[in-house]
């Protein structure tokens, strides 16, 4: 347990809410939660299979008809190919990560990881006793990611690569072609590439991607994704594996003995949301367009602020390097939480993702919050310069 700490978006939140408990008034950018509320026909769903008594144990890895409704929806999105026993359902995304980190990284093995990293991957590797390696990415590249760069990293103890895109923190989405080569790359070296597909659904200019719609490598690919983000359901729990069956197999062995299936009537809400109308996806999607616009637009007239535009996700990860110095503010941590006590603005300092010189933005927060956040932020950064 030594070597893990508290998830810092949690702690943050936790430091929020007790400042919210002592009546300050807080605008918050730090949890990544959408702020719609669950589809009206997901819900209705749970409802009825409540209703229909759908409130027993299911098959610990899930029901046949959900795995089916995460196979079509992914073969639909995205021409992907997956049998009924290369799917399992896990207790939301973050859960379907540690199942995969548990059942394959040992003692002693290398986990390349690219920062800026999300939070809990570091700390999942290092409680399965795995070593992180990271691969640091360039902010003036739009925190490009190349196969190349990840080649470089490769030993012989490599037992995997976790790839998120886009990605939390960054909102970098990297291209198909570093997907290729790090396939590749895991062929020819007997290595895992874990992706996480949390935020697939949500990418500002192009098409969404799938590193399983490639031809080859699929044998060392693992697909974690969640229902969290995509159709507004982060309290539901719901997320899935998809890969090869001996590694569904193992994780499917450990859930069994931990927390068994997701929630019965929560895994009917999942097929609504899966196989019923995905506008709620593409509005969401635009909404946090327009947001996406006017947070970093106002974060860049920020003197001493630069910031990229996020291509995917809902976060904006500026640099905040032309603020610190001060005593006091010296740190993108303390910066943070002088802004919070101070400016009563909730974010998440850049050490939780592995850079030194940002905070996130998570701008899944009304347009009225994220005006009322800038202004403060804006008057805040002014005091300090
Ligand atoms: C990159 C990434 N992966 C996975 C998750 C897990 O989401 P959940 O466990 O709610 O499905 C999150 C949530 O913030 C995330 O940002």
């Amino acid at each position: 347990m030594a070597r893990i700490s508290v998830s810092a978006t949690a702690a943050v939140s936790m430091e929020a809410e007790k400042l919210r408990a002592a009546g300050v008034s807080l605008v918050d950018f730090g949890m990544g939660e959408p702020d719609f509320p669950t589809p009206e026909h997901i819900k209705q769903a749970a409802i009825a299979a409540i209703q229909e008594n759908f409130t027993r144990y299911t098959a610990a890895s899930g029901i046949a008809a959900l795995k089916d409704a995460i196979r079509q929806r992914h073969r639909d999105d995205f021409g992907s190919q997956y049998e009924r026993d290369e799917v399992l359902v896990t207790v939301g995304g973050k859960h379907a990560l540690f199942n995969a980190i548990s059942a394959l990284v040992d003692h002693g093995d290398e986990v390349i990881l690219p920062a800026p990293y999300w939070v809990s991957f570091k700390d999942q590797i290092t409680y399965a006793g795995g070593t992180p390696v990271i691969v640091a990415t360039d902010e003036a590249d739009g925190f490009r990611l190349s196969a190349e760069m990840i080649a470089r990293q490769v030993t012989a103890r490599t037992r995997m690569i976790l790839l998120n895109s886009p990605s939390n923190p960054s909102g970098a989405v990297f291209p198909p072609e570093t997907f290729r080569g790090v396939l590749e790359l895991c062929r020819e070296r007997g290595i895992w590439l874990l992706s996480d597909e949390c935020y697939s659904k949500f990418v500002y200019d192009g098409r969404p991607y799938s590193a399983a719609s490639e031809p080859n490598g699929k044998e060392w690919l693992i697909i974690a994704g969640s229902l969290s983000k995509t159709y507004a359901m982060t309290g539901w729990r719901l997320g899935y594996l998809m890969a090869p069956k001996a590694v569904i197999k193992a994780a499917v062995n450990l859930q069994s003995h931990s927390t068994s299936n997701a929630t019965s009537f929560v895994q009917k809400a999942g097929i609504a949301a899966l196989l019923g109308p995905q506008e709620p996806v593409s509005q969401m999607l635009a909404e946090y367009a327009r947001r996406r616009t006017v947070i970093v637009e106002g974060l860049r007239a920020v003197p001493g602020v630069t910031c990229n535009m996020p291509a995917g996700a809902f976060y904006a990860y500026p640099n905040i390097s032309g603020l610190l110095g001060k005593p006091g503010v010296k740190t993108p941590l303390e910066f943070a939480s002088k802004l919070l006590a101070e400016g009563g603005v909730v974010t998440v300092p850049g050490e939780a993702f592995g850079t030194s010189s940002h905070i996130r933005f998570s701008y899944a927060a009304s347009l009225d919050a994220i005006h009322e956040g800038l202004a403060r932020f804006a008057c805040f950064c002014a005091k300090l310069r």
